[in-house]
């Protein structure tokens, strides 16, 4: 199964409500939430109370992107505002274990997250018990940037590991994904889509979710 997954990052926050209920009519699978605090990244979002309004008015499983400094004082709270899948950036945090297992007790998916600059290596134990990686293929902090490239080589190493080991965890991938490049990291293993700018920022919303979900459709 592949999953597009679109960031409200890129939504217009003036009217939020309409975006979100567009997104539930053309069958987004997940709603990727990315907060952001000023410190772990260069940019501010919001936090669990707009997290619990959007779970409110919409049925779409809620993944809270967590780019903030001690992510163990805020884990609770976006689980209680709804969140199904969280995941925690690998750098800047000293205990990794704990933090999942923190996730995990609230039966949310966890997710562990790598930079561009970060190798597979250094996440390798976790691959045991996260149920997704999100590998980032921009500098988190903002939309609409370029697809890195050399972040490919890091879903081939995942699928070859995860071939390896009996926990099969999804592979999610977020920044400059789009369209154009969509079939190529699907082929190569991705399983969840992260799309902010080339959704929103398209002239059709639903029509374009609908492309990338005919691009999956039958072929995986
Ligand atoms: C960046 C965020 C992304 C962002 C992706 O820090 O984690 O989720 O919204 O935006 P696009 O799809 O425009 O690169
Ligand atoms: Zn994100």
């Amino acid at each position: 199964m592949k999953y597009i997954a679109p960031s409200i990052l890129s939504a217009d926050f003036l009217n939020l409500q309409k975006d979100i209920l567009i997104l539930e009519k053309a069958e987004a699978d997940i709603i990727h939430c990315d907060i952001m605090d000023g410190q772990f990244v260069p940019n501010i979002t919001f936090g669990p109370s707009l997290v619990k309004r959007i779970s409110d008015i919409s049925p779409l499983p809620l993944d809270v992107h967590l780019m903030i400094k001690q992510p163990e004082n805020f884990i609770d709270l976006f689980a209680d505002a709804g969140a199904k899948y969280i995941s925690i950036h690998a750098e800047g945090n000293n205990h990794l274990d704990r933090l999942i297992n923190q996730i995990k007790k609230h039966n949310v998916k966890a997710g562990i997250v790598v930079n561009p600059a970060t190798p597979v290596g250094y996440i390798k134990d976790l691959l045991n018990i996260v149920d997704f990686v999100l590998l980032m293929s921009v500098n988190p902090g903002f939309g609409g940037q370029s697809f890195i490239n050399y972040t490919k080589n890091k879903i081939v190493e995942l699928v070859e590991i995860r071939n390896s080991i009996d926990n099969k965890f999804l592979i999610e991938i977020d920044g400059g994904v789009c369209l154009d490049n969509v079939k190529e990291l699907a082929d190569l293993g991705v399983d969840i889509f992260v799309a902010g700018s080339s959704i929103f920022n398209s002239k059709d919303i639903v029509r374009t979710i609908a492309d990338f979900k005919n691009i999956f459709k039958d072929k995986y």
